[in-house]
């Protein structure tokens, strides 16, 4: 009897267009915005992040990480037996991008559907596919993070829009006999909804409220840092290991410092954190795995290492898996 999933393949994908902080200073310059590569880089960490072309669909992007991740995994679209997809930005109102991202991949019949937890989604999704796989619902999951956070950024608030970018990460988790993903802790707190959220709905055929993103980025910043640490230890607790076995911490990617003060918590050296927030800029549910996919491909992440996952986002929520790569 199977007993734990296992990631057997990751992929990602960003689209073509690479906007650096200059270029982003110049084009926010025009609408009389002051912003500098200076402000940006020491209080973020970001350099550089992808926007998508303005026809490009979320499904899109998560379709070209799926593809990665299949491949790597040695596996067919066929094979496939559950998607989840984790966004904020999805291509529509309904029906799922993850029904989208189906069709796209050719195939047809098995359970798909999204997963909002914004910039947790990924772990939260990774957390019911590892369910999902282990009650035997499923054999073969997709888990996507997908986003074209620019369509909801405000380009007249230089608070936010410097901040995010686009892109898409996935992983094949896989029923095994051995681990795999070892333990996950997720958690939400709906009383700090106001302090990072897009307040809009679609209300009569029409957007009432705001459609872009609002943020108090101080508060967010101070709940991140508190909330990544304690989920980080509550998640090593359950597993029954220590901040020692861990080989990588791979957080959710927004700004370097509060990473940097994860890895701090967790007695980790900087080089046991796995860093991609300077190219990619904070992509929401795409993060975790983009950065995963990133440090397997760039030979960091290897077979057997212990590798540590975490985010936190709008709701507020946060949450952590670890597991045996
Ligand atoms: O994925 C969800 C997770 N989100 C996050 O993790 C975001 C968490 N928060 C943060 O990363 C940080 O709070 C920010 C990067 C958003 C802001 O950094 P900060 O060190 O907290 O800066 P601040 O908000 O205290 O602003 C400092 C100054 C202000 O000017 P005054 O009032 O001191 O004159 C801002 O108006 O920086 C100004 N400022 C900017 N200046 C140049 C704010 N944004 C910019 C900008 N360029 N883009």
């Amino acid at each position: 009897m199977t007993s734990y999933s296992r990631i057997t393949g990751t992929g990602s994908y960003l689209p073509p267009r690479r906007v650096t902080n200059a270029d982003l200073a110049a084009e926010l310059a025009t609408r009389g915005i002051e912003t500098s590569d200076e402000w940006i880089v020491e209080r973020t960490g970001i350099r550089a992040r992808h926007f998508a072309a303005p026809g490009a669909k979320t499904s899109d992007l998560g379709v070209h990480a799926a593809r990665r991740a299949l491949e790597s995994a040695g596996k067919q679209a066929t094979q496939v037996d559950l998607i989840i997809v984790a966004t904020t930005t999805p291509d529509m109102v309904f029906p799922s991008t993850a029904a989208i991202v189906q069709h796209k991949l050719g195939i047809a019949g098995c359970p798909v559907f999204d997963v909002q937890a914004v910039c947790s989604g990924f772990i939260y999704a990774l957390t019911v596919a590892d369910a999902m796989i282990r009650t035997g619902t499923a054999r073969c999951a997709l888990v996507i993070g997908a986003e074209i956070f620019s369509r909801i950024l405000d380009f007249n608030d230089r608070t936010t829009c410097v901040l995010f970018g686009d892109g898409a990460g996935a992983v094949v988790l896989e029923a095994s006999t051995a681990p795999g993903l070892l333990a996950s802790d997720l958690h939400a707190d709906g009383k700090y909804l106001d302090i990072l959220c897009v307040p809009g709905h679609v209300a009569g055929g029409q957007v009432t409220g705001s459609p872009l993103v609002r943020m108090d980025g101080q508060a967010v910043f101070k709940l991140a840092v508190r909330v990544l640490g304690e989920c980080a230890h509550a998640v090593l607790a359950k597993a029954g290991r220590e901040g020692d076995d861990i080989d990588w911490l791979i957080p959710h990617q927004a700004n370097i410092r509060i990473m940097e003060s994860t890895a701090r918590k967790l007695k980790l050296p900087p080089e046991k954190l796995v860093v991609t927030v300077h190219e990619h800029g904070n992509t929401s549910a795409a993060s975790v795995p983009l950065a995963m996919d990133t440090a397997v491909r760039a030979g960091q992440v290897k077979r057997g290492d212990t590798v540590l996952l975490e985010g936190v986002g709008g709701g507020f929520t946060w949450g952590a898996v670890l597991l045996d790569f």
